[in-house]
């Protein structure tokens, strides 16, 4: 097969994981490969290049994506789909496997619909994708809001300040609240519930009150901004609390052995859905099965946080 290859979307460590996997496995198996530059921008626009054993040596450790990606909105429109498929014919490409988060899935899913055979990896640090257990890309950057973190305690304590801590996750918590909990932070906002200022407040006044010397509130970025939250906080307990976005330092350096792992399972399992003609679906993980499902039923649903998580983080928090 001429096998095509995208990463799409915000980029999230173990891209790169994944795209030496894919080629390795397809060259061993007798396959080409494609690699398709800047997403679906690439695709449309026609930005490919043979990918050999060379051309993915070294990357297994670095973020990033060495294909480049983009956000590409207008991929929507069947009018840049057509070129699209234009492409694909003069390329004689015979399949894709497409990398990215909710909005590259929903892509793929649409090319699907035009009669492309795809496969999709989940792979977005927030968690958010619906159908699998895990999307590459959340544990290197859970492990980078950690250090973060774990830093900001010693000049909190110093200063006995709270710390409000913005963290990415788009509309959704899963990653506020996986922080949280591995940061013991004493509140984590979500977008998913409507804060209670005065518990968390009653909160911190408590644990002041003992004697604790840093505070740590974790807010979602989809839920408000670190500084609003800070003003609610101060106007609450009366304490100065100062307040940090940690953007996309959040999202680069070298993946983590368990998301270069994952990332290794994944493509080893889309290159195996596209040689047994499994089109139109999306690799996953649920339990310890690597599986994979339906791309139509997983793309568009939401996933929601992990509550157990949310509420022993809530417990052991103080
Ligand atoms: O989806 C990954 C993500 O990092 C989100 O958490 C965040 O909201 C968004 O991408 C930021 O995207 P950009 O880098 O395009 O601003």
């Amino acid at each position: 097969m001429n096998i095509g290859i995208l990463t799409s979307g915000g980029d999230a460590p173990g891209m790169n994981a994944a795209i030496r996997a894919i080629v390795r496995r397809a060259l061993a198996d007798g396959h080409a490969v494609w690699g398709i530059e800047r997403g679906f921008d690439g695709l449309v626009n026609g930005y490919l290049r043979s990918m050999d054993i060379s051309s993915v040596a070294d990357i297994l450790m670095k973020g990033g994506t060495i294909l480049r990606t983009s956000r590409f909105p207008a991929f929507k429109d069947i009018a840049h789909r057509a070129l699209a498929l234009q492409q694909l014919k003069t390329w004689a490409i015979d399949g894709l496997i497409i990398m990215g988060g909710n909005g590259t899935l929903a892509g793929a899913l649409q090319l699907t619909n035009d009669g492309v055979p795809v496969v999709g990896i989940p792979i977005s640090i927030d968690n958010d994708i619906a159908g699998t257990d895990y999307s590459i890309g959340f544990d290197t950057a859970l492990n980078n809001i950690i250090g973060s973190m774990d830093k900001i305690r010693d000049t909190a304590s110093a200063h006995d300040r709270i710390f409000v801590i913005e963290v990415m996750g788009n509309q959704n918590g899963t990653l506020a609240v996986a922080a949280g909990l591995a940061a013991g932070a004493e509140a984590i906002i979500v977008p998913e519930r409507v804060p209670d200022y005065d518990f968390i407040a009653q909160r911190l006044k408590e644990t002041k009150s003992r004697g604790k010397r840093h505070s740590f509130i974790v807010v979602a970025e989809g839920a408000g901004s670190a500084i609003q939250v800070s003003s609610e906080v101060a106007e609450r307990t009366g304490y100065e609390a100062r307040w940090v976005v940690l953007g996309h330092t959040q999202r680069g350096g070298p993946p983590t052995a368990y998301d270069r792992i994952m990332a290794s399972l994944y493509a080893d399992r889309a290159l195996q859905a596209l040689s047994d003609g499994d089109y139109g679906t999306m690799v996953g993980i649920t339990g310890n099965d690597v599986m994979i499902q339906s791309l139509s039923a997983v793309v568009g649903k939401t996933k929601q946080p992990p509550w157990k998580w949310l509420d022993l983080a809530a417990m052991l928090g103080r």
